[in-house]
């Protein structure tokens, strides 16, 4: 029999759906020392919270997330809600001694990513950021080969993360469904919600970013806020383009946008190494692409590896060779690493100081873009 942990997730949108899901079919496919009860769900609605209870099987439904930090029984808070209101979730979670997994990005900013830092370090509380990406399985044998030195010295690394749904002036800003153009629940636009999620899995790849220079766009000046029913400035940007140094040498070439018309979630990156490069596309997300020069030369050439076989990263877990597997397994994937972590004691990657690294790139990425020049990033 496994020991039961019992879960409250904070958020029944996009997100919680994801977790909900990992949570469910984690113990169907890992040998996880835990079996996950999804004990609470809470959400700003109550007839969709209640909802949302009954077709994922919760045991109950709240619209208070206080009630799911009081309650006891509760031994993980899974915060799935915009960006604003992370950091009061998360600190009194850790205060209340609850294993944490927080989405991305972090926080609004740094500032405020430390103090949710200081909280689950002084608290000593497990602690994870959802940078689900990291667990594709391409992306992570890709962390695999450049850590067994198969490329050599990088000298390039390039990603972008592309869209094109806010390319309408009529797109509204605020309110449930468009939160992400409002300011002050995002925290900032592409930067956070689509670049964060590049620079995490740059860092993880190739080690810290030091130096940024960036250029950020604001295409559509001004929104209905459907919160306040007023047309109101736009505070996010649009588009974010951001030239950088890593601490290995390497130079890094970022884009992210939501007006690149055709493009839904384009998320790529390419890496270019000495002696080999890898190329990944969200899209074709089960592929590595991988040239290695030390070939012979009349068989050289760029490789598309099918990341499905046995040996390759989480896919034993799954179907057999050549099968393959989707977005929403990602997120199994870091709630099985979190679960086994958890039993250890150890912790998963990457923790909330991981995230603040990331945060801090966002803010020097934001704050090269409004002075016009480089900027150095802070340290975590
Ligand atoms: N890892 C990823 O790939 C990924 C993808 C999308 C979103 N995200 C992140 O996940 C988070 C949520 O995004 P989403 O797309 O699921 O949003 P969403 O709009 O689909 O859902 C947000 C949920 O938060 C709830 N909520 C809002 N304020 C609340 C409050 N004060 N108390 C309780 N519940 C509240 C709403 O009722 C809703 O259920 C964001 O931080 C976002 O950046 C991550």
């Amino acid at each position: 029999m496994k020991k039961k942990l019992n879960v409250g997730i904070i958020g029944y949108g996009f997100m919680g759906r994801t977790h909900s899901n990992a949570y469910r079919r984690v113990v169907n496919f890992f040998d996880v020392p835990y079996e996950p009860v999804l004990q609470v769900i809470c959400g700003l609605e109550a007839d969709k919270a209640k909802a949302f209870a009954d077709q994922w099987g919760y045991k109950s439904h709240t619209t208070d997330w206080r009630k799911v930090i009081e309650d006891k029984t509760i031994d993980v808070v899974d915060i799935c809600v915009p960006n604003n209101v992370h950091a009061e979730i998360a600190i009194a979670a850790a205060k209340a001694g609850k294993a944490i997994v927080c989405e991305k990005p972090l926080a609004l900013n740094g500032a405020q990513g430390k103090e949710m830092v200081d909280a689950v370090e002084k608290a000593g509380v497990a602690n994870l950021v959802s940078f689900n990406y990291r667990r594709v399985p391409a992306v992570t044998l890709a962390k695999q080969l450049i850590d067994e030195g198969r490329l050599g010295k990088i000298f390039h690394y390039r990603a972008n993360f592309l869209q094109d749904w806010t390319i309408s002036a009529k797109v509204p800003q605020g309110g449930m469904a468009t939160w992400r153009l409002d300011v002050k629940a995002a925290g900032s636009g592409v930067t956070g919600d689509l670049l964060a999620h590049c620079i995490d899995t740059a860092m993880w790849h190739n080690g810290p970013i030091t130096t940024v220079c960036a250029m950020t766009e604001t295409f559509v000046k001004e929104r209905m806020n459907v919160d306040t029913g007023k047309v109101e400035p736009v505070g996010i940007d649009d588009a974010c383009t951001f030239l950088c140094r890593f601490d290995n040498g390497s130079l890094g070439n970022f884009e992210s946008t939501r007006y690149a018309r055709g493009h839904k979630a384009l998320y790529t990156f390419e890496i270019n190494g000495e002696h080999a490069s890898i190329g990944w596309d969200l899209q074709d997300l089960h592929r590595l692409n991988y040239f290695d020069h030390r070939d012979e030369s009349i068989v050289r050439g760029w490789r598309s590896i099918h990341v499905t076989d046995s040996d390759m990263p989480y896919m034993g877990k799954w179907w057999v060779p050549g099968l393959q597997i989707g977005f929403e397994h990602t997120f199994v994937h870091q709630t099985a690493d979190f679960l086994e972590n958890l039993a250890k004691g150890k912790p998963t990657s990457p923790t909330f100081r991981e995230a603040l690294a990331t945060q801090y790139v966002c803010d020097a990425v934001l704050t090269s873009a409004k002075n016009q020049k480089w900027e150095t990033v802070k340290k975590r």
